[in-house]
């Protein structure tokens, strides 16, 4: 953190390097006029893209600089592919295509050996959805002797399948992958909610049952540990050591995203197969001209419910996108959780338009507040959209991601809805492989390897955390 000088030559130096670039103003949108929401994102996008340096000679591919966390960096990778789709704009295609294949791992399932002492399925599922989505939105193939995107979101999925662990909670998802890792008893909604939602758009993809079974398994089971409550409040999870009986209620905006985009598969899935027709139909009509489809009551009563419970993150019955984090101080983790709010309540429109009218203005008062608040220097976007003009240096690649995907949700109508095998989708699959890869098959190397005192250490500081506060997102790294 640069300091002020009262030496008069630093002053001089300081403006005459900043001084030039400091355009503060607000990012000029205009929610009627696309080509005004695409420069917005562009704005965005170029800001968060700014941080990246992984393409540079002698950097690596896919990793964000410290102290931003691996996991981070998918959900980065993804905003971009979904970046190109809304917008049409390749700028970064090659950057990002580089970076989704450098950290595939041995095993094709974004488990790559840098990361394995403190991988967690939450950190893994971020970089699923970016493969899910690439394959979905028909982002350009990866060379035919490269892992292919649909194989990678397979892949993902069946290696935490295997993952489903019984023994306590009556199933679920640990959030940590490896047993020695601290926080690894933690059961946490974030890796089971991106879990069900990889699972149902691969139902919704592939017309598989396999993943339709386990998207309804992992609903269900959210519900009956109260993850999700009465009120229709997304919770962070519970410890398995407790059986999960004492569930941690704190909430985060990428809670509710993740079982309302997967939801919104699941709805879709059958208001197809109810020979409704198919909505997956261009779109380019216009977002008032939506097919209404009359899909499952089931999925659609969730999906109701589920926005409804978005009022934590839309409080006073505004329309302005806020996390409870933002009253006190936010973690550089969830500066980036309304991001896939953002991005699930956009996504989530095409495939259940009746929720059309319910998030659309949640998603224009949101983006119209984001743009005031990207006011900082070169456009940086502030945390707090509900602050409006009053940037408060809180900036980073969570913020810029975050505007990024408000922005872009306003241009659904623009595009196609996600396809299909059946709809043109050309990502070639595999299903079955991954699977081996659940954490006990993993390299001898890193199974058998001492607990180390810094896991110890780690383990012993979760603990202690544990106790004290809630845990911020349930993305915790282990010293090691
Ligand atoms: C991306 O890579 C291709 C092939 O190397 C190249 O032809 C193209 O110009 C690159 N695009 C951009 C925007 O850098
Ligand atoms: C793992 O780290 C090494 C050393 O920094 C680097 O060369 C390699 O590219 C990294 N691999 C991945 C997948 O990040
Ligand atoms: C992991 O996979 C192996 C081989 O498929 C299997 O034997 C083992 O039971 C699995 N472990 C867990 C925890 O699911
Ligand atoms: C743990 O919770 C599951 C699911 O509610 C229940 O079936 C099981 O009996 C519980 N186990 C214990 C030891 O209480
Ligand atoms: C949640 O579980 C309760 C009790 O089994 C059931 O009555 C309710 O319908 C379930 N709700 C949802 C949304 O799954
Ligand atoms: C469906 O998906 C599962 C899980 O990936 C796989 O094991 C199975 O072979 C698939 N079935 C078909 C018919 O493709």
């Amino acid at each position: 953190m640069m300091r002020y000088s009262k030496r008069p030559w630093e002053i001089l130096l300081l403006l005459s390097t900043l001084g030039p670039k400091l355009t503060q103003a607000s990012i000029d949108l205009d929610l009627d006029d696309d080509d005004s929401i695409k420069a917005a994102a562009r704005t965005a996008a170029a800001g968060m893209m700014d941080y990246y340096t992984g393409d540079q000679p002698g950097d690596v591919p896919g990793n964000i600089p410290d102290p931003y966390y691996w996991w981070e960096a998918g959900a980065m990778f993804g905003a971009m592919v979904e970046y190109w789709y809304y917008t049409g704009d390749d700028h970064w295609n090659n950057i990002t295509t580089q970076a989704l294949l450098h950290q595939v791992g041995d095993d094709n399932n974004y488990m790559p050996q840098n990361q394995t002492l403190s991988l967690g399925n939450d950190d893994q599922i971020f970089w699923g959805f970016a493969a899910m989505a690439a394959a979905e939105l028909g982002y350009p193939d990866p060379p035919k002797d490269q892992p292919q995107w649909l194989s990678l979101a397979e892949n993902v999925f069946n290696s935490q399948a295997t993952r489903w662990d019984t023994a306590t909670c009556g199933g679920g998802l640990h959030w940590q992958i490896f047993e020695y890792n601290g926080g690894y008893s933690y059961k946490n909604t974030i890796s089971n909610g991106g879990f069900f939602d990889v699972a149902a758009r691969l139902a919704r993809y592939t017309g598989n049952e396999t993943f339709t079974d386990w998207a309804n398994k992992v609903w269900d089971w959210t519900n009956a540990t109260g993850f999700i409550d009465d009120e229709w409040h997304v919770h962070d999870g519970a410890d398995s050591k407790n059986n999960c009986t004492i569930v941690n209620i704190l909430q985060h905006a990428y809670l509710p995203a993740v079982y309302l985009h997967g939801a919104a598969n699941m709805y879709n899935i059958v208001s197809v197969r109810r020979g409704f027709g198919n909505i997956h139909a261009t779109l380019r009509i216009g977002i008032t001209d939506l097919p209404q489809t009359d899909g499952s009551d089931i999925w659609r009563e969730r999906i109701e419910g589920l926005i409804s419970g978005l009022d934590t993150f839309f409080p006073d019955n505004e329309d302005i996108m806020s996390q409870p984090c933002e009253q006190k101080k936010c973690d550089l983790n969830s500066r980036s959780f309304k991001a896939y709010l953002a991005r699930f309540m956009g996504a989530t429109i095409p495939l259940a338009p009746f929720t059309q009218k319910r998030l659309q203005p949640k998603i224009r008062g949101s983006s119209m507040a984001a743009a005031e608040q990207c006011n900082g220097p070169n456009n940086a976007c502030g945390l707090i959209w509900t602050d409006r003009t009053q940037y408060k240096s809180s900036t980073g690649i969570g913020e810029q991601m975050a505007a990024l995907e408000i922005f872009k949700a306003n241009l659904v109508h623009t595009v196609k809805a996600p396809v299909t095998v059946k709809t043109g989708g050309t990502s070639k699959g595999n299903s079955g492989s991954g699977a081996e890869d659940n954490g006990s098959a993993i390299d001898e190397d890193i199974r058998t390897r001492a607990i180390t005192t810094g896991d110890k250490a780690g383990a012993a500081i979760f603990a202690a955390l544990a106790v004290l506060m809630p845990i911020g997102g349930a993305l915790f790294i282990v010293l090691s």
